[in-house]
């Protein structure tokens, strides 16, 4: 089959485009033929060697894919050949930058008619992510106000939908030609992080949903009330435990199909639109990757794979 991936760790450019061994079926898994994939924010991470190093290669990126199901594994009584089905690869595994892929017949779902193959590979792990962040780990309360930082990544734009269908007062952050399209998606309140430090802007809030990381991640606790919840799903978490009985909180980001079916039905009913998206081939990845790493790219880059 052809994939994207890389030999050894580096930049865009150690990601190549060709001919890999197709995958191997095991028992519970099905094979899907993908015919869109998605990039995340970790995808760059994990090809520069951000998180644990790599040693088997070639390695495939991508954790988010929609496809058509090939193959079913022994014992697989859930699904048929033909079926079209969206999800996000196991916990550990990647490899959705190829036309194939074997993954557990359990934790994917069925493509609803009334969606693409491209729009069921954009939301997949931005949802999972979203909705586990937001309704599990902070278990975000109707009248409770909310920070979203950086409103208008694939993760955020989500969440800060998911965080106002539960009927929080959201505020979010942007540079300022995204403001518009944060106010679109439901914020309440939106702020320029280049004309404002968020710290001087807001305080004594429920709850911080952090997606940038870094410096933005660690002054979260400023803007917390006493006994507040941040949720952290990029870099800069680390350090003391924050004072006020505040709560420094990391999503454990699980995989269902009962979440996936709930993000069909979010969007089915309106409460979430789906996300801009910017395709690219394939064999494009390398340029996909530097759009990814830039940090700036709204909505969402998807793959078509065949
Ligand atoms: N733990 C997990 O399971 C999990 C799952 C998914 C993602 N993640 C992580 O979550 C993070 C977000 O990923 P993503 O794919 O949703 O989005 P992303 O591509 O990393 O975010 C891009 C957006 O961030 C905004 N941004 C950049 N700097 C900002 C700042 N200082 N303040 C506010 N906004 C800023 C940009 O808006 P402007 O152009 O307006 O600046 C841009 O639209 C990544 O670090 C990713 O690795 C973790």
């Amino acid at each position: 089959m052809k994939a994207a991936f890389f030999m050894q760790h580096g930049g865009p450019e150690v990601i190549q485009y060709g001919e890999v061994a197709n995958p191997v079926l095991a028992p519970g898994q099905v094979m899907v033929d993908i015919h869109f994939a998605s990039v995340n924010g970790a995808d760059w991470k994990v090809r520069h060697g951000t998180y644990a190093p790599i040693t088997q290669f070639p390695y495939i990126m991508g954790r988010d894919f929609s496809g058509v199901v090939s193959a079913l594994g022994a014992g697989v009584t859930d699904w048929r050949i033909g079926d079209e089905v969206f999800g996000v690869c196991d916990v550990g595994q990647e490899g959705a930058y190829a036309e194939k892929i074997a993954i557990r017949s359990d934790i994917i779902a069925r493509k609803p008619a009334a969606l693409r193959h491209d729009q069921c590979a954009a939301v997949a792990l931005i949802g999972l992510t979203a909705l586990t962040a937001i309704e599990d780990c902070l278990a975000l309360k109707a009248n409770e106000t909310i920070l979203i930082q950086g409103g208008a990544g694939g993760v955020a734009s989500f969440a800060v939908q998911l965080a106002k269908h539960l009927g929080a007062k959201v505020i979010s952050t942007a540079s300022a030609s995204n403001l518009p399209y944060l106010k679109s998606l439901g914020a309440d309140q939106v702020i320029d992080y280049n004309a404002q430090d968020f710290t001087t802007a807001i305080s004594g809030i429920d709850a911080v949903f952090d997606t940038v990381g870094g410096d933005v991640a660690k002054k979260a606790f400023t803007v917390l009330r006493p006994g507040g919840r941040a949720a952290f799903i990029a870099s800069g978490n680390t350090g003391p435990t924050p004072p006020d009985g505040k709560h420094s909180l990391r999503p454990n980001v699980g995989r269902s199909r009962k979440a996936l079916e709930r993000i069909v039905d979010l969007i089915q009913k309106g409460a979430v639109t789906l996300p801009e998206m910017k395709v690219f081939a394939l064999s494009d990845a390398v340029q996909a990757h530097q759009i990814s790493q830039g940090r700036h790219f709204r909505g969402k880059l998807v793959f078509k794979v065949r």
